[in-house]
């Protein structure tokens, strides 16, 4: 290990199981020297094992539904006196669809549902920052990461609104990221990852299709959850202090790819 994270304290959002990417950069922020509070969603503390987590890498677990401004200030206000002073980094690695999860194809969607989704997904990263920004609760130069996906920009059927939310997202990363920038010398970034085999990930219709058509795509193969982990450590060291308002592309090249030789065997 290096220790690329001595000294630095942060908020990581999403830890929900051994599979969950963010559970993969608490484990890895932890063997750099980081010092972190972990937070979800109370319903999904109760049906994870964030605890588990919490135990192996020495740090506590606040509740917050990151759709709620009242439980997020509660949760900075918190980690702030935890961890004993400002913070200098953040994974939002959040993401989640009720049409997804109800089945309803992207041309029938129940628009109740889509509003919770974007508000999960996209909006909940606006609320995190504006409240990060108004308490003044990060350190210059400090970091701020949100995962996203290539369904963003390019078209996969399945992913259903979880593209408009990642593009939704991406957007509040780039708008926030100038004034967290000019205002607090802070980065603000995305991660667009490969398709991963996590809750979120398996949740998605076809997942097993897309993700095996990616790994054939992708020069390097697909991205893991370890992979993915890694380059977030990355963004939040003070190796990357001037990476900001960036999508980053973190799949194995697939983004940049026409069709590989792999998959044209399989036409030919
Ligand atoms: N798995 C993939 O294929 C893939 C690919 C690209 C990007 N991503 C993104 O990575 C991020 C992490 O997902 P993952 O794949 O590790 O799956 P995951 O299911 O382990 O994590 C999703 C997390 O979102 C949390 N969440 C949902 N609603 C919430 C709320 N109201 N408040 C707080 N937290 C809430 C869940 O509790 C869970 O911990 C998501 O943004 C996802 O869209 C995933």
């Amino acid at each position: 290990m290096y220790n690329l994270l001595k000294g630095k304290r942060g908020i990581i959002f999403g830890a929900l199981d051994e599979s969950s990417i963010a559970w993969k950069t608490a484990e890895r922020v932890h063997e750099e020297g980081g010092v972190f509070v972990l937070t979800n969603a109370p319903a999904s503390i109760r049906l994870g094992n964030i605890n588990a987590l919490a135990e192996q890498t020495n740090s506590q677990v606040i509740a917050a539904d990151a759709t709620s401004v009242t439980d997020l200030e509660n949760l900075v206000d918190q980690a702030v006196e935890i961890l004993g002073g400002k913070i200098d980094f953040v994974l939002h690695s959040i993401g989640m669809s009720v049409n997804v999860r109800k089945g309803n194809h992207y041309t029938n969607q129940n628009y109740e549902f889509t509003e919770k989704g974007w508000n999960v997904s996209a909006v909940s990263f606006h609320k995190v920052m504006q409240v990060l920004y108004k308490k003044d609760a990060m350190n210059e130069w400090g970091s701020i990461v949100a995962l996203s996906y290539m369904a963003a920009q390019r078209v996969f059927p399945d992913y259903n609104d979880m593209a408009d939310n990642k593009a939704f997202l991406e957007s509040i990363a780039r708008s926030f990221g100038y004034f967290f920038g000019r205002d607090k010398k802070v980065r603000v970034n995305t991660i667009s990852q490969s398709p991963t085999a996590t809750r979120a990930g398996t949740g998605v219709k076809g997942f097993d299709g897309f993700i095996a058509f990616a790994e054939k795509m992708s020069p390097l193969g697909n991205a893991t959850a370890d992979d993915c982990a890694n380059y977030a450590l990355t963004l939040f060291s003070d190796l990357t202090k001037k990476v900001t308002l960036q999508n980053l592309l973190h799949d194995g090249g697939f983004s940049n790819m026409g069709v590989s030789q792999e998959v044209m065997e399989m036409f030919e």
